[in-house]
């Protein structure tokens, strides 16, 4: 038996008890007459004690010998701290060693294996099996292995069945670039690999599986950032026989069980605002609603004066900024530097003081009066003590830019605490999106998503704006799930294939398999899926799904440690009937 006890079990409970430890040393403390060692484990760190009195000679020397992340076994005895350390569970004893067997050297490790480390990110990725021995890696992979737990056993109990799906398929559209594998056995043709179950879980409805779900990679060959990565998860799910309401009940009934059993908070029913109402409130289809600064449209009250900017522009809209009439000039010039950034792109920005003696100062009083500004702090909501930050330009151009302020402000504010969960639906999503490049529209969600019924003839006559039964679900901020009622009927699924540009052989050929699928009885159905690394980062207090994942990819789609992607073999190419340039 390697060992009767792992490193963070035993207490003073345990005294006397002879003991078996195993584990990596953490680091040790040689004074000469006595070693200390720390050990560590999965479960935590003992302190092992050899010392010139009751220990013998050879072994002190073994103790002094051990180097840094050397697996060892110990067995000895629990015995009493002479100083105890509160700040870890085991720390009121120690082990007395007896018997000290060095399983495995190391070399000194890249970065120190501690909570406070002097690894960057690069190394650590390089060496990610090391760090992954450091409490918040680890404790982020146990806490994701819990969240994932708690969704199988709740979807197992509301009768839903996990089915696996193929990885080597055709492609699927969901907006990014395919993954694709070249096929030895058929030269010149290629798998993608999938960016999402969604015809395959259709499939599964038409197969009569009624309620679905998996836990599932999914691959996307798109740009990268701190809440993408190239292959991810997601908690996939569709049922036959619903209607949008089924779907989003069922599943917020999933988050807010999450909400409760992960971090104790509960939740009674989750807010709904349209996309329409998002984009106009908030500027964004995924707004984090922990804070306020709502916007306020101000052309009706901006637009009757000399002042050209307003005059000539599409919208001006506002946020009121809490406290921040104590912003310096400085602080001002600094705001406003920042909006016109490239990555923000705003020409500049109108400012309103609301000083606590009720008037107002701003960077237009030369076109505008103290009523004029009364009515636009009402709009914003600005009370006094307020700062109110007004954008305008081209309506979905202003309202992107004056979102990003929103949320900067709000990071600059302390305002999202990532202790505070804030979940709401956005629904009727746009079914189509305009394409500028392109010059053609395409899915906003998938082509599979049905249009609002009543909405269907406006596809030949204005189809932007054609709604879909399509939904989000956002928590603090971020996109962690989002899905939509299909289409199931041929005629529609056709129809829809048509209007973004599939010239009948095209849609056949892509998509033969559905189409011919819905003519043998398709329930009507929907689904969504739950991107679960945003999720288990989110309920974890963070962002980056990196920290989340055992093995990510950096930010250029390389795994550092195993250096991928790689050039292959020129015999391998051939045999695939590929050529290099
Ligand atoms: P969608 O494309 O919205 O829908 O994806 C669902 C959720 O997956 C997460 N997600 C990602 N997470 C990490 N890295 C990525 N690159 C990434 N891309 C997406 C997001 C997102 O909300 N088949 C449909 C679902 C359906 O209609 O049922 C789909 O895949 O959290």
């Amino acid at each position: 038996m390697y060992r009767t006890h792992n490193c963070g079990e035993l207490r003073t409970s345990d005294i006397n008890q002879t003991v078996t430890l195993t584990g990596w040393v953490q680091k040790s403390r040689d004074k000469g007459f006595v070693t200390w060692v720390d050990l560590r484990d999965r479960y935590g760190i003992t302190q092992l004690i050899f010392d010139a009195d009751r220990t013998n000679k050879n072994l002190m020397e073994s103790a002094k010998k051990l180097g840094r992340e050397f697996v060892i076994q110990v067995n000895g005895t629990v015995i009493e701290r002479a100083s105890k350390n509160s700040n870890i569970p085991t720390g009121d004893i120690e082990i007395l060693v007896s018997d000290l067997t060095i399983l495995n050297s190391s070399k000194l490790p890249p970065f120190t294996i501690e909570d406070e480390t002097d690894g960057g990110e690069e190394l650590r990725m390089k060496y990610r099996y090391l760090d992954i021995r450091r409490n918040s890696v680890k404790n982020n992979l146990i806490f994701r292995h819990k969240v994932t737990q708690e969704v199988r056993a709740y979807l197992s109990l509301k009768d839903f069945i996990e089915v696996e799906t193929p990885y080597l398929i055709k492609s699927t559209p969901e907006g990014a670039r395919d993954f694709v594998v070249p096929s030895r056995m058929n030269e010149g043709q290629f798998y993608a690999l999938p960016q999402s179950p969604q015809t395959f879980k259709q499939l599964l409805m038409v197969g009569g599986m009624d309620k679905y779900f998996q836990i599932v990679k999914c691959f996307r060959d798109e740009d990268l950032r701190a809440d993408r990565q190239p292959e991810f998860t997601q908690i996939d799910c569709e049922m036959a026989f619903v209607e949008q309401e089924d779907i989003l009940e069922t599943f917020e009934g999933l988050t807010k069980h999450l909400l409760k059993v992960i971090n104790g908070v509960e939740i009674n029913s989750f807010p709904r605002l349209t996309y329409d109402e998002a984009m106009k409130i908030y500027g964004n289809d995924k707004p984090d609603i922990r804070f306020d600064m709502k916007f306020g449209e101000l052309n009706a009250v901006t637009q009757h004066k000399e002042f050209k900017v307003f005059n000539n522009s599409e919208l001006v809209v506002g946020i009121a900024v809490p406290g921040g009439n104590n912003y310096s000039r400085k602080d001002i010039d600094n705001l406003i530097d920042w909006v016109k950034r490239p990555q923000i792109g705003a020409s500049g920005m109108v400012y309103v003081r609301c000083n606590e003696d009720g008037s107002y100062k701003s960077s237009v009083d030369k076109f505008f009066d103290q009523d004029d500004f009364a009515k636009w702090a009402k709009l914003t909501s600005a009370k006094e003590g307020d700062l109110i930050c007004i954008l305008s330009g081209k309506k979905n151009e202003v309202r992107a830019q004056l979102s990003a302020l929103r949320m900067e402000l709000a990071e600059r504010l302390n305002l999202r605490d990532p202790k505070e969960f804030a979940p709401l639906w956005i629904t009727d999503f746009p079914l189509l999106e305009w394409d500028s490049e392109a010059k053609c529209y395409h899915a906003m969600h998938h082509p599979f998503t049905a249009p609002k019924s009543n909405q269907i003839a406006l596809l030949d006559t204005n189809p932007a704006s054609v709604k879909a039964n399509a939904y989000d679900l956002v928590l603090n901020g971020n996109e962690i799930g989002g899905g939509s009622i299909r289409i199931h009927d041929k005629n529609t699924q056709a129809l829809m294939l048509k209007h973004l540009g599939f010239s009948e052989d095209e849609a056949k050929e892509q998509f033969g398999f559905l189409m011919n699928a819905f003519e043998y009885g398709a329930p009507p159905h929907g689904g969504i899926a739950f991107g679960l690394d945003r999720l288990v980062a989110i309920l974890g207090g963070q962002e980056t799904i990196r920290d989340f994942i055992a093995f990510p990819k950096n930010n250029s789609g390389r795994d550092v440690m195993i250096d991928a992607p790689a050039p292959i073999d020129k015999e391998q190419l051939d045999e695939l009937g590929l050529k290099t340039k």
